[in-house]
């Protein structure tokens, strides 16, 4: 099958790509010229494990295209997903400009019957509002659908390859029929494709993302009343864990959820859900939940070292997760931001975010070009991201170069006796603190 994809960001890269993948012949389309340049070039312009080898080789088996010309992909094809941003506004609803804009364009350029896909996550009633915008510019047929995309930074090529379930918000039988050809690989694989209406598509994709914000949120909360009262939240979480109806996953606390997705779409939701009357009082309290444990651990570092002022405390990641080098909504900052505020000097090290935290910090912190270099006569270690490059460091080197051999850490990388058997003071996220 012949496919456009408009919007070339994380989530229409990636989609191109596996549907390329797939055997379909897929068009890239992006108003970036010097970004479709590149691609076209066989540049990849995220970092996502797995994700250039699977672009190179569909880029050579002259299935994968990019093209600044939306007329030409069109002509091509008659599916067409949108892959756009959806920003928050200033209220923190979704800003559809880019998505009813291009849903504009389509409808103008279009010349025979298409069916234009929503993968960007975009608020219940999105459909509607394209299928008008599209109606206003053309006779001619067309179906809107909404399928979401629901895979994870780090892992999308992972995701959607072997993605937990395809949604399909459709109305019509004909676009019905085509969505299931061009899933047929999944779900002839065991994948399940669920079909609903359009507003129930889209609900879903919010309610998903809002709800692992609450687990976490929830696990979070744990956590800290287990400091509180003197239990372990890594074997409350294996306990209830264990339960399938509550399941492993998404049940690690740590500084907060950050990201592109998480906060934006909680955030989103309750501006929808107040758009109509709906007090959505659970994501509200994740909210505020979230925003202080993303610092909790910077009050921490002020009480052992009795102040900030003047003190050197290296950062390792500054990445909002493991595996990407994106640092949106990263906890990182934050915690970088306050210790500034309070007077301390901060070198950070990550692996691949350096760049992009340069861009927002550039130098008023330093950078290091490796976790040991970062430490050097620092008075305390902050633990931001869970690279696994951290989960077994050499405690020798560590204890020399510290000045205090002291581990604040937002993503419980090391178990309590390994703290404790090198003589670290190690405060993490729901555990006792070590040489406290
Ligand atoms: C998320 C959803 O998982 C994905 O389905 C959706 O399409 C986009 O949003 P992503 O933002 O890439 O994906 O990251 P994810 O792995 O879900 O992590 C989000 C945040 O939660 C990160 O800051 C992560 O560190 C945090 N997290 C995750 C925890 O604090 N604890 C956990 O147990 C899991």
């Amino acid at each position: 099958m012949k496919i456009t994809i408009v919007g070339t960001g994380y989530v229409g890269l990636v989609t191109g790509t596996t549907l390329a993948e797939l055997g379909n012949e897929v068009y890239c389309v992006d108003v970036d010229q010097e970004k479709v340049r590149l691609m076209t070039e066989g540049t990849v312009p995220i970092y996502e494990p797995n994700l250039e080898e699977m672009f190179l080789r569909n880029i050579q088996a002259q299935r994968l295209f990019f093209t600044t010309d939306l007329q030409m992909a069109l002509k091509q094809s008659e599916v067409v997903f949108l892959a756009l941003p959806t920003p928050p506004g200033e209220d923190g609803s979704a800003d559809l400009t880019y998505v009813l804009g291009v849903a504009e364009q389509i409808g103008s350029l279009m010349d025979s019957y298409k069916i234009v896909v929503n993968k960007s996550t975009v608020p219940v009633g999105t459909a509607d509002k394209v299928r008008s915008v599209i109606a206003g510019k053309t006779n001619i047929e067309f179906d809107v659908v909404s399928n979401p995309e629901f895979l994870r930074e780090g892992f999308a090529v992972e995701d959607s390859m072997n993605p937990a379930r395809i949604v399909v918000g459709c109305g019509s039988e004909r676009a019905r029929s085509i969505m299931s050809e061009i899933y047929r690989p999944f779900t002839n694989t065991g994948i399940p494709i669920i079909f609903m209406d359009e507003k129930s598509s889209e609900l879903t994709k919010y309610a998903a993302n809002s709800f692992l914000a609450v687990k976490i949120t929830f696990m979070n909360e744990i956590a800290n009343y287990c400091e509180m009262v003197g239990a372990d939240v890594d074997m409350v979480r294996l306990g209830m864990g264990s339960d399938d109806r509550i399941g492993h996953r998404f049940l690690f606390p740590g500084i907060g959820y950050g990201g592109s997705c998480f906060p934006k779409d909680v955030k989103a939701l309750i501006e929808s859900g107040h758009q109509s009357g709906f007090d959505f009082q659970i994501l509200k309290a994740t909210e505020k939940v979230n925003k202080v444990q993303k610092t909790i651990l910077v009050d921490e570092i002020e009480k052992f070292l009795g102040t900030l002022q003047g003190k050197k405390i290296a950062v390792w990641g500054l990445a909002f997760k493991a595996n990407t080098d994106d640092i949106r909504e990263a906890s990182s900052l934050d915690n970088i931001r306050m210790l500034l505020d309070r007077g301390a000097s901060v070198t950070a090290y990550d692996l691949v975010a350096e760049s992009n935290v340069r861009k927002i910090l550039g130098d008023q912190i330093s950078y290091a070009p490796s976790m040991y270099e970062a430490i050097e006569n620092a008075d305390a270690l902050l633990i931001a991201t869970e690279w696994p490059e951290f989960k077994n460091p050499n405690f020798g080197i560590m204890a020399q170069r510290l000045k205090n051999k002291a581990i604040f850490d937002g993503r419980n990388m090391f178990s309590l006796d390994l703290a404790r058997q090198h003589g670290f003071y190690y405060n993490s996220i729901g555990r006792t603190t070590v040489g406290g």
